[in-house]
């Protein structure tokens, strides 16, 4: 029986996993948390094409036929080299939710990301796809973020969100994406200190479209428990 395979350079993963919980109860998954490789964000592609590729082929061994990347920064810079070299299965991207954000007629919103994610072609062009007149967009590269947070560095979480407030603040942000699976993790942080902005993040979406494309590629086995298997790396 095929389960659904979700990765990600660590703990990021589990905010998308606990939304794909909910909406698919009767599936089994393995979720692979490549600690080991955090921070993707600081990678180069080639690098990260490598990492990737062997953890897709361990999941193919693994009789996943669906995956998803529970990762941002792996989807913007990857998700095109992996269908291209594994046609074989159905995958599932993770991506900022810059679309949802000009969707809720935001004006100012601060897009949090990966430096790999915020320098993609991919975040340019869901911008570019999405803005509406009065969206307003600030790219906000977040250093050492993700890797703080798999760490459980909290004085390093606290600096790094005390210095994007300092930087920000003057700008009314009403909006941030969390364009890392990982932020969530600390939302109530960043919360603290943008008090009037809303966080959103794609994981719910990441969930049905991945209901969806099961459905579509007749992946449902109905079977499973909802259990969940975790490789950890580190
Ligand atoms: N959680 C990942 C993301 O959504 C990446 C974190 C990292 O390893 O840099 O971008």
């Amino acid at each position: 029986m095929g389960k659904i395979g979700v990765f990600d350079s660590g703990i990021g993963g589990l905010t998308v996993l606990d939304e794909l919980y909910e909406v698919l109860p009767k599936e089994d998954f393995i979720f692979y948390a490549d600690s080991i490789h955090n921070p993707y964000g600081e990678k180069s592609d080639e690098e990260l094409y490598q990492i990737t590729s062997d953890i897709v082929e361990y999941l193919i061994e693994r009789d996943c036929h669906i995956i998803v990347i529970a990762c941002n920064t792996a989807t913007t810079r990857c998700i095109q080299y992996l269908r291209e070299h594994f046609p074989e299965v159905v995958f599932i991207g993770t991506e900022p939710a810059v679309k949802v954000a000009c969707d809720g007629n935001y004006k100012n919103t601060l897009v949090m990301a990966t430096p790999a994610t915020i320098q993609s072609e991919r975040l340019q062009l869901l911008i570019h796809d999405n803005q509406k007149e009065n969206n307003h967009f600030y790219l906000a590269p977040c250093y050492g973020l993700a890797n703080a947070i798999e760490d459980g560095d909290t004085k390093k979480q606290n600096e790094i969100i005390y210095n994007l407030y300092e930087e920000y603040k003057e700008n009314n942000i009403d909006s941030i994406v969390l364009g890392c699976t990982h932020y969530p993790h600390i939302s109530e942080l960043i919360s603290s200190y943008f008090k009037d902005a809303v966080l959103l993040d794609g994981a719910m979406g990441v969930a049905r479209e991945t209901k969806r494309q099961m459905e579509l590629h007749n992946l449902i086995t109905n079977q499973g428990t909802g259990n969940v298997e975790i490789i950890k790396t580190k």
